[in-house]
């Protein structure tokens, strides 16, 4: 760390960054103080090592195929997996649950581009009925999965510099949602700063760096940086429930989920689902080496995402949807200062607009600039006895990515619809639906309600009246 700001100049200009102070005589002292502040935050070496890599060397490694193969998992019941085992994985996550071991983790720094929404995306609303924001339905969910098992299910939340007061204030605003404050806990994730294809920081403003935030992978750094791994261990948490901010349908607290991974001894355990056809965009589960490895669509060859096994099925038919549970002391080796291993940066060529080295402000057409991200699943070649999991895609994943199209708020909207009148079905209520299962009325189950299918049927049960499923129903509230 710099001592004094002609310390800090003349480190950046030993690190040939020293155009990030271009304009510093031009600005005012606040916006002065204010970049010097900025800049200090900055990891020259990390930046170093990461220009090194990506931009000067050769980036382009790509993934080793050699040897590759379907990662092993856990199948649902209905698809051919042992009811009894999922019973008594069902059973060993309640006892977790209740013994206060678990807390819930979702990840929602990032910038939420495509989306194109103003604000933090946990914010944006997302529920057929009652336009409940994604934040709303988690807190809800988390609260039911407390009162169902007698504890206080602690929750953290990961936001970056850039959204993290948007967030805060919106919680303040919905006074937690009902949640007791001492319980949510805001993490501020790193930020790393985008360069050009010279591998010099850009700058965003003449008197402000362009960063972006170092990826979910980032966000077991974050864990361990902030201290709250440390809070968990004082708490007695020894399990965290990782889920992305995007995904209204997940099960935040799944107890069966949570009972494979404690029974395994897992130090990361995985939810997969199959993937939808052949080329789905989704990261594919794999084995290589003995060691479990997510390897993204992009990096696959059509032709081995497309190859059928033995039974006809894809042979790579594992998709990933960034829902895992970690072990606690995992994070902590992972994401730590010390010798543990840690994750690996990628490289993401991206339209950063900035301000060129004669003052201008340009805002690019084309990619000009590279980010830099580490990516959560990159944990999993690290963890001891992984397990991965089957997942009913209806009952866990559609996410909210896209204003329009295929994972938007309507297609959401559509898989929670599609959801509720499984739920209604599986408690004995006739309802009408298309062959898509989409119900002919919009209704909405609140989550406070109930937290998953099982829940929902017991809690229908012991509801007296009950309503009659009309358009704008609101079940539990
Ligand atoms: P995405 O890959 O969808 O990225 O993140 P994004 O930044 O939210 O959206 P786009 O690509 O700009 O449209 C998946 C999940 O990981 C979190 C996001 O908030 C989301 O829950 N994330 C992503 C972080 O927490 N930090 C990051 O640096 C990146």
């Amino acid at each position: 760390m710099a001592e004094s700001e002609a310390d800090l100049i003349e480190l950046f200009n030993n690190a040939d960054q020293g155009q990030v102070f271009q304009f510093l005589d031009e600005l005012d002292s606040d916006a002065r103080r204010a970049l010097l502040a900025q800049a200090a935050t900055i990891d020259l070496a990390e930046v170093a090592a990461l220009v090194e890599t990506h931009v000067r060397g050769d980036h382009a490694g790509g993934v080793d195929l050699e040897g590759l193969e379907p990662a092993p998992y856990i199948a649902l019941p209905e698809q051919g997996g042992d009811p009894d085992q999922w019973a008594a994985a069902w059973d060993a996550g309640s006892a977790a649950i209740q013994a206060g071991r678990v807390a819930a983790f979702t990840v929602a720094g990032g910038q939420g581009t495509r989306l194109g929404y103003d604000g933090p995306k946990g914010t944006y609303p997302v529920t057929p009925v009652s336009g409940k924001t994604l934040f709303q339905v988690f807190a809800e969910k988390i609260a039911r999965s407390s009162e169902r098992f007698g504890v206080t299910i602690p929750w953290y939340i990961l936001t970056s510099e850039i959204n993290n007061d948007a967030t805060m204030a919106a919680f303040e605003a919905a006074d937690y949602f009902g949640l007791p404050k001492d319980s949510v806990h805001f993490i501020v994730q790193g930020l790393v700063p985008a360069v050009d294809g010279e591998g010099k920081i850009l700058l965003a403003e003449k008197g402000k760096i362009a960063m972006t935030p170092d990826g979910h992978g980032g966000s077991l750094r974050a864990l361990v940086r902030s201290g709250a791994v440390d809070s968990m261990r004082a708490q007695g948490v020894d399990i965290v429930s990782y889920f992305q901010v995007d995904n209204p349908i997940v099960q935040c607290i799944d107890p069966a989920f949570i009972g494979f991974h404690v029974l395994g001894k897992s130090e990361l355990s995985s939810k997969m689902v199959p993937k939808a056809y052949a080329l789905e965009k989704v990261g594919h589960f794999c084995r290589q080496d003995g060691k479990a490895l997510v390897v993204e669509y992009s990096d696959m060859p059509e032709s081995m995402q497309e190859a059928t096994a033995e039974d006809g099925g894809l042979r790579f038919n594992a998709g990933s949807v960034a829902i895992h549970v970690f072990d606690r002391d995992f994070i902590e080796r992972v994401g730590g200062d010390g010798a543990g291993t840690k994750l690996p940066f990628h490289r993401a060529n991206k339209k950063i607009p900035h301000v060129d080295a004669s003052g201008q402000t340009v805002t690019p057409d084309e990619p000009n600039g590279i980010k830099f991200e580490m990516f959560v699943f990159d944990a999993l070649p690290l963890a001891e006895n992984p397990v991965i999991i089957e997942a009913a895609r209806g009952d866990d994943f559609s996410p909210v990515k896209n204003a329009e199209g295929v994972d938007s708020p309507e297609s959401c909207k559509a898989d929670q619809l599609r959801m509720f009148a499984r739920w209604l079905k599986a408690a004995g209520v006739a309802v009408e639906t298309d062959a898509t299962g989409l119900p002919a009325q919009t209704f909405e189950i609140s989550p406070r309600f109930a937290a998953d299918e099982a829940d929902f049927v017991a809690q229908w049960a012991s509801l007296d009246p009950k309503p009659a499923i009309l358009e704008g129903l609101i079940i539990g509230e």
